[in-house]
């Protein structure tokens, strides 16, 4: 990758498919997973080991993760909450286990049912089991940069989890508005503190669209030297348990915004608007992706003729 190029990973079918009150099937679910591999991911978020409880949309994580056909090349994620979920993810063979701790004490309880120093208890007993695995790590401050509940989370607070994070050993970080409460100057703060302490070949920025300000908070990330970026087909996405969570920033929004600017994404756009057409028929309404409905910049329309 070059030092221009940005790295999207697809996150449709993790924090796409948990807000989804439909249950979108195992074998839809793999077809995708398959096309998005196909399209060019190198890093895509399939599923999450989480109590079916939680999240029924992604109980069929196991079976997801046996069905998929692995690309070489391509990082095959799995969220886990804690110890249990890592040991099923472990035994499904993820090639990265992705573990989730929310800054906000209240945002953790309502996620995962626990303090974060109680989450991040359970990641310290993770990271040896993960030892001499092979399996990759990376962690995530959710709420980084506010919480439906509490607000603004203090950015020390969030340097404070990051450093923990590495302290366990996590090779990967990645910084969560969960629900879209960023702006484009507290993210340029808190992402040029956070790149004094992770590298950006490692540490991801993950924003949600909610209010509108999903792809200026990627440039402004990116702006101060940021390069990777999560991102859902079709800007599915949200948390079940933070009240008023809606999309992701869109996949192909961002593609097409970086491929007009000239920033290389090794993704095959075409592909992808496809595949974003084709969601409706798996989650039955409609999604609020743009460049699907209205096509790329390149796609013109015939010239009106004189009556
Ligand atoms: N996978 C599957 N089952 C799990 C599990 C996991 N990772 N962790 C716990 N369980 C099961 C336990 O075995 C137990 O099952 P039982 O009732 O049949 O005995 C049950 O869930 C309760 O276990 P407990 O440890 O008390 O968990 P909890 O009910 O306090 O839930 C979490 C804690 C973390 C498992 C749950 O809150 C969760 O899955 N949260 C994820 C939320 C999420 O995905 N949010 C969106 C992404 S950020
Ligand atoms: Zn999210």
């Amino acid at each position: 990758m070059s030092g221009d190029a940005m790295l999207i990973q697809e996150v449709a079918t993790r924090d796409g498919f948990q807000i989804e009150p439909v249950f979108v099937e195992t074998a839809d679910k793999i077809a995708l997973i398959d096309a998005l591999s196909a399209a060019g991911f190198s890093r895509i978020e399939v599923s999450s080991f989480v109590s079916p409880k939680a999240v029924p949309a992604l109980r069929d994580a196991a079976e997801v993760f046996a069905g998929i056909t692995r690309r070489p090349g391509t990082v095959y994620v799995a969220l886990v909450p804690n110890p249990k979920g890592a040991e099923r993810a472990l035994a499904a063979k993820v090639d990265e286990i992705n573990l989730v701790a929310s800054v906000s004490e209240t945002h953790n309880r309502a996620n995962m049912g626990m303090t974060p120093a109680a989450s991040i208890e359970g990641f310290g007993k993770i990271m040896e089991a993960v030892k001499g695995s092979g399996v990759s790590t990376n962690a995530t401050v959710a709420t980084a940069f506010g919480c439906p509940f509490e607000g603004d989370q203090p950015a020390d607070k969030v340097m404070a989890q990051v450093e923990r994070y590495l302290a366990l050993g996590v090779e990967n970080v990645t910084l969560a508005d969960t629900t879209g409460m960023a702006n484009p100057r507290q993210v340029e703060a808190l992402v040029a503190r956070a790149l004094t302490l992770v590298p950006a070949s490692t540490l991801t920025l993950h924003f949600h669209n909610t209010r509108g300000l999903g792809l200026a908070n990627v440039l402004a990330a990116y702006k101060v030297g940021a390069r990777r970026f999560d991102a859902a087909l079709g800007g599915l996405g949200g948390c079940p348990f933070a009240p008023g969570a809606t999309g992701n920033i869109c996949t192909e929004d961002l593609a097409n915004m970086a491929e007009e600017m000239g920033i290389a994404t090794g993704l095959d756009l075409e592909a992808l608007i496809g595949l974003s057409r084709d969601l409706p028929r798996l989650v039955g309404h409609d999604v609020p992706g743009q460049v699907a409905k209205a096509g790329r910049p390149c796609d013109l329309h015939p010239i009106p003729q004189a009556a």
